[in-house]
């Protein structure tokens, strides 16, 4: 996945918002290497989920260009969009606004492959595989949302983002809303279906530290735009915009408490 500079322009925030607009993502470029795992940090607001958005065309970008595979997103049709689009998701922070409280974890499962033609038998095996991987018994899948504990809802919405079997995954916050016990969990899930399935991230997080265990390369957000980017080791040891090294020095004990 490459994007080429990325501008993202918000409209109709009061009326300096309604002439101007407001440039959330302010001409970002960067490459993500198939299997890697590409941090994105950087405080409230400055634009990291805007522009997750912009990549995956949930919210185009205003100017500025991503491919994926090589193809460039905005020049394909709808349906072709469409399947490229399963081939990138996305998991956000909050895995209660993520599922339909009325919908069982079998029917949140099950709507995707239904919209691709997917059989029941095969969607019931699939399903049962992907609850099973992400450490959800398949025999709670008659069950509702808020018959789950937060982190058993991340698992789900992991698993319902799996059941389209892309190869790219943005992860915005995954881990953000939940108990630090619970977060390294789900973390570890995270690398296995990594390595498992072969999939490359975008794992967007204000947490320094976390992005460090993880990430093999990090990119430094600052209003708008990348401020710094480099291999993880590398922007640890020698932090070069100011942001950084703020970031830096407000992890209590230093990166690599994980
Ligand atoms: N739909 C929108 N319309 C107008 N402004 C928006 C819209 N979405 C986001 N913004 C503004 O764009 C900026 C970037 O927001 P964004 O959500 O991308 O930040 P973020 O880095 O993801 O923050 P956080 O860490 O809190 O999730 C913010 O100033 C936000 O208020
Ligand atoms: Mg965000």
């Amino acid at each position: 996945m490459q994007c080429r500079n990325i501008v993202k322009i918000h409209r109709g925030r009061g009326v300096e918002g309604e002439r101007h607009g407001f440039r959330a993502v302010d001409n970002v470029s960067i490459e993500i290497e198939r299997g890697r795992i590409f941090g994105l940090v950087g405080e409230s607001g400055c634009g990291k989920t805007t522009l997750a958005r912009a990549i995956l065309y949930l919210d185009p970008p205003t100017s500025g260009s991503v491919l994926f595979d090589g193809v460039e997103l905005g020049s394909l049709k709808p349906p072709m969009l469409r399947k490229y689009r399963k081939r990138m998701q996305i998991i956000f922070q909050d895995p209660h606004s993520a599922l339909d409280p009325r919908m069982t974890v079998y029917d949140s499962l099950s709507e995707g492959l239904i919209n691709i033609g997917v059989d029941k038998a095969r969607r019931d095996k699939k399903i049962r595989e992907l609850l099973d991987r992400v450490g959800i018994s398949s025999t709670y899948s008659r069950r509702f949302p808020h018959e789950f504990s937060t982190g058993q809802r991340q698992r789900i919405v992991i698993a319902r983002a799996l059941t389209m079997d892309p190869e790219f995954l943005i992860l915005d916050e995954p881990v953000s809303n939940l108990d630090v016990s619970i977060q390294a969990q789900i973390i570890n899930l995270l690398m296995d279906l990594k390595k498992d399935l072969n999939l490359t991230y975008l794992f967007i997080s204000h947490d320094l530290n976390l992005v460090s265990y993880m990430c093999d390369v990090v990119a430094v957000m600052f209003g708008g735009r990348i401020v710094e980017q480099a291999p993880t080791e590398a922007l640890l040891a020698h932090p070069g915009h100011p942001y950084t090294r703020r970031l830096l020095a407000s992890i209590p004990g230093g990166a690599g408490r994980f």
